[in-house]
């Protein structure tokens, strides 16, 4: 598809206008966020809103998130506004969480995918404020690759998946958080987090009390489940490559590694622990730097597909904090193939 000459735009002045004014005309732009680069256009066009499922070629089953700078749009946005959300967009807004509402009459089907809910984010980048507040509409966004490909966390990741499909990208550096942000349903009788992001389970229960943790968070959903969050079912944010998950300590991944050797095999391993392996590998930060690896997971998963690997295995995070979204996320990247070495 080449049906535009994509612009990189800066995030400056001039840039945040030339994105408003595409954004007010119906066309999709890439945006910068804090947690990875979200493909935006008006929430409540639906034509617009269906240009960037085009874009992505995102199943139309999958909805999106809409991304407001004000908290004041919150109210048409939604049928309603429950307690625990005031008390979690008083703390963590804006930031990296969405919380899913029972949505309002102005959500096109198309962004919500037909489900009575919606998902709503207030992002903390400041290029992505200023474009939401000079468009001066809500913006539904997903995250920026073609669908199946890890997220973007830079404007040149983008520009990879998606140059001549788009109108324009605005450069806002490399995003901070680097994995998407914590999804919080608050439909239902508890707080149920859908997916894990810079907004930990444990930042959620300490001003909630309680959270529910969906079980496709650690594990695989039966095929017959109906998702509730139809995003849960898809494979995502894979490399080319096959990759597995492997839980052991650094020595032993470098042996066990070294023994699957074969044309095409590689390592995905944390920085410094690449000493003794006979492959090539790429890094995500260090065993224990939980926000490096966040930072970075999804760029080594890009770098992957550059060197040409085939089978990769890949170092398990920590689950604790927001090591709980890498680790759902590469689970992802896997299909849930893990492995275990004692
Ligand atoms: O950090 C982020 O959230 C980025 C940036 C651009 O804001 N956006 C992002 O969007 O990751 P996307 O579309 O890649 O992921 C949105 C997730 C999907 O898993 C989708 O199924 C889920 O949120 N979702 C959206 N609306 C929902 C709803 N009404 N109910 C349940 N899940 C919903
Ligand atoms: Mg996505």
């Amino acid at each position: 598809m080449n049906l535009y000459e994509t612009c990189l735009l800066k995030g400056n002045e001039k840039g945040i206008k030339k994105a408003a004014e595409l954004l007010r005309s119906g066309e999709t732009v890439a945006i910068p966020t804090e947690t990875v680069y979200g493909l935006a256009a008006n929430a409540l066009d639906d034509k617009a809103v269906r240009r960037i499922f085009e874009a992505k070629g995102r199943p139309r089953d999958n909805p999106l998130i809409v991304h407001i700078s004000d908290i004041n749009r919150l109210d048409e946005l939604v049928a309603d506004i429950p307690k625990s959300a005031m008390i979690l967009a008083d703390k963590y807004w804006p930031g990296p969480l969405t919380m899913i509402f029972n949505r309002s009459l102005i959500i096109p089907d198309s962004v919500s995918a037909g489900l009575s809910t919606v998902a709503v984010r207030m992002p903390s980048h400041p290029v992505a404020r200023a474009i939401i507040k000079e468009a001066d509409i809500p913006l539904a966004a997903p995250s920026a690759n073609r669908s199946g490909s890890p997220s973007p966390t830079t404007a040149a990741h983008v520009l990879h998946d998606m140059r001549g499909r788009i109108p324009a990208v605005v450069d806002g550096g490399e995003c901070i958080v680097g994995v998407e942000s914590t999804v919080v349903d608050l439909t239902g009788n508890q707080p149920k987090l859908l997916r894990p992001g810079g907004i930990t389970p444990e930042m959620l229960i300490s001003v909630l009390g309680g959270l529910q943790i969906h079980p496709a968070v650690k594990s695989r959903l039966p095929d017959d489940e109906p998702a509730v969050s139809p995003g849960l079912k898809y494979k995502h944010y894979s490399p080319k490559a096959d990759v597995v998950l492997v839980k052991a300590a650094p020595d032993r991944f470098a042996d066990f590694v070294n023994s699957q050797k074969r044309e095409g095999t590689a390592a995905m391993c944390f920085d410094g622990e690449e000493g003794t392996l006979q492959v090539p590998f790429v890094t995500y930060g260090s065993r224990h730097d939980l926000n490096a690896q966040a930072r970075r997971v999804f760029d080594a998963l890009r770098r992957l597909d550059d060197i040409g690997a085939a089978t990769v295995y890949c170092s398990c995070p920590d689950e604790k904090g927001i090591g709980l979204a890498v680790y759902n996320r590469l689970l992802r990247a896997t299909g849930y193939e893990v492995i275990e070495l004692d």
